[in-house]
């Protein structure tokens, strides 16, 4: 398939792109958090495309991204404490799961009665909804099991050739996928931590849990069908280790034929030559941003046997990291 690529200079350069989703085709583009396959979000045939473009099992839902929470009506049934939540953090990087109305067809949810509501706040997104005048169905535009895209030439590498369009917009400003939360009148549950943190949740409700997924390994079955695949798994295994600096850097001076993602402040005490940092250890927004990136730089090195990463902290949106990090090492974590 040709592959048309659209650099973003304005509004006016998307409209072939919202002509595209109009057609029924499909279009990676830009989101605050990583970036998304988007296709018409009532066109089953759309759903399917995008499916097949990633490789995803179809019971794995999409999520719906609309240009103004006020739509949300027309695809879902909402209720009070979901325009409480999306005054707060629509748009922005947060999507609600809600019963579904007819209107969205049963392969966008995978099968479920209920779909995902996203407003993204990424100009980009925005326009291009907009422009496309549909919802969009969208899921990470990474091929499946991959880790998330969160700058442009991982879409190029995971997508060129298997869909209509790709749209640059720059690097993602959280590279974290958004916190999926489900609501009832009386709860929050979260299902996957991601910018809106557990503590800016709690504010508005009473009750909340946390779903048994986040944080374990879990064999039951999760909340968020997504959340039982194994994901954003690099192509050399990946162990997490867990200790106190002066253990793991005896450690890892035991070690080669390894890479490792550390802290900036680790790097004069690691040797080696695939050494990277995802930002300062106190800082876990850069780590967000810069985690699949370090992921997918592992990629195709032959040097390498296994990668080895640090136990980030869980505070804020430090738990999207240390949730991301976890599956990708398919919960392999060493205690140190
Ligand atoms: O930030 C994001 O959310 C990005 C951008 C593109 O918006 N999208 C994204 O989509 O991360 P995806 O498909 O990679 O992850 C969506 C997750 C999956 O784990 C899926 O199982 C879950 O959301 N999900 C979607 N609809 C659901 C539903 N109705 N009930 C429970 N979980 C749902
Ligand atoms: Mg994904």
């Amino acid at each position: 398939m040709n592959t048309i690529k659209i650099h973003y200079t304005g509004r006016e350069s998307l409209l072939p792109a919202a002509e595209i989703i109009r057609e029924g085709g499909i279009v990676a583009f830009p989101t605050e958090t990583v970036y998304g396959l988007g296709g018409n979000a009532l066109d089953p045939r759309a759903a399917g495309k995008i499916y097949a473009a990633k490789g995803r099992p179809s019971d794995n839902p999409l999520i719906v991204h609309l240009a103004d929470v006020a739509d949300a009506e027309k695809y879902c049934h909402t209720d009070r404490l979901f325009f409480r939540i999306a005054e707060a953090f629509m748009p922005g990087p947060l999507t609600v799961i809600l019963p579904k109305k007819e209107l969205i067809p049963d392969n966008v949810t995978g099968g479920l009665p209920t779909v995902g509501i996203r407003v993204p706040s990424h100009r980009v997104a925005n326009e291009l909804i907009s422009l496309a005048g549909l919802p969009i169905a969208a899921p990470s535009a990474n091929l499946s099991g991959k880790p998330s895209p969160t700058s442009f030439s991982h879409i190029e590498h995971d997508l060129d050739g298997r869909v209509d369009a790709l749209i640059d917009g720059g690097d993602c400003e959280f590279g974290v996928e958004s916190t999926i939360i489900r609501i009832t009148e009386e709860e929050i549950v979260l299902l996957r931590p991601g910018a809106v943190t557990v503590e800016m949740l709690s504010l508005f409700c009473d009750k909340l849990t946390v779903d048994r997924a986040v944080t374990g390994k879990f064999d039951g079955v999760p909340l968020a069908p997504g959340m039982k695949y194994r994901h954003y798994a690099p192509d050399c295994p990946l162990t997490v280790l867990d200790g106190e600096n002066r253990a793991v850097y005896d450690f890892l001076a035991r070690t080669s034929r390894r890479g490792v993602i550390c802290f900036d402040e680790d790097l004069a005490h690691i040797d080696g030559e695939y050494v990277y940092s995802c930002g300062p250890v106190g800082d876990s927004l850069k780590q967000a941003q810069r985690l699949f990136s370090c992921l997918r730089a592992f990629d195709g090195l032959r040097g390498i046997d296994r990668i080895y990463a640090r136990m980030p902290s869980r505070s804020g949106i430090g738990l999207a990291v240390f949730n991301r990090l976890v599956k990708a090492a398919g919960f392999d974590v060493r205690r140190l």
